[in-house]
């Protein structure tokens, strides 16, 4: 997967995927990552990238020529349209399944504004998706970009070591994790549960999907809505 980022602030990203899984994914050529910024595609004498908005009124909007020029750039070449991802509050909010989704594309583009607004065109005539990390407006998309190329990154089939660890993870079969515990088995008087010690794995498997059911209960009921709960699992609720 090729991920290019456009942003004023290419130095919040040094660093970022230098380390762990981000490093590793680019190590084996699952991922390259290519941070621009876009004020060097900019046509204005003095490279300025913002301006006053039509109709007046407070802040700085960003104008559409350094934003369109700079993707025509990064997509000349290409057969494929890509995703273009612009982030932004006002977004579709980003979930587990978008992260799955983009996950299975080749190239991405995350358009990252900081403080000010964009020109509507950039949303009407560039971008793919609009895309939200959470209900709270932070200064730039660029921490917003940072959270959606790990969260994809590490799904990309083979970069993480244990195959096994994505599917298990919160969110992805519509439950939060159960709980775990490694050594000791007393910590100051605090024990793990006797079923873990057991060795029968049947009840084990059991104790965690109950678990796991009662965890997304109590924390996240919203999950809930959209899934079905078996018979076993009201049980479980009740007790
Ligand atoms: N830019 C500013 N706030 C944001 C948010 N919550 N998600 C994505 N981009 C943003």
């Amino acid at each position: 997967m090729k991920i290019d980022v456009l942003t004023l602030f290419p130095e919040m990203f040094h660093g970022v995927f230098g380390h762990s899984i981000l490093k590793k994914a680019e190590e084996r050529n699952f991922a390259t990552y290519h941070v621009h910024n876009f004020r060097e595609f900019s046509k204005n004498k003095h490279q300025k990238v913002d301006d006053y908005p039509y109709g007046g009124g407070a802040g700085m909007v960003l104008t559409p020529q350094p934003i369109f020029d700079a993707v025509h750039h990064l997509t000349k070449d290409m057969e494929k349209r890509p995703r273009i991802i612009l982030m932004c509050p006002q977004g579709e909010k980003y979930t587990q399944k978008k992260a799955e989704e983009l996950a299975g594309e080749e190239h991405l583009i995350f358009i990252c504004g900081h403080y000010e607004g964009y020109d509507e065109r950039i949303r009407e005539f560039l971008v793919t998706d609009e895309l939200s990390i959470g209900d709270y407006v932070l200064t730039g998309g660029e921490l917003a970009s940072m959270v959606i190329i790990d969260s994809v990154v590490r799904l990309l089939p083979g970069v993480l070591g244990n195959e096994e660890s994505a599917p298990c993870d919160s969110y992805s079969s519509g439950l939060l994790e159960h709980p775990h515990y490694t050594r000791p088995t007393d910590f100051n008087g605090m024990k793990v549960p006797d079923t873990l010690l057991s060795g029968d794995h049947k009840k084990i498997e059991e104790w965690r999907r109950k678990e796991s059911v009662r965890r997304t209960f109590l924390r996240r009921p919203d999950l809930l809505e959209n899934r079905e709960l078996t018979e076993e699992e009201k049980k479980w609720l009740k007790e």
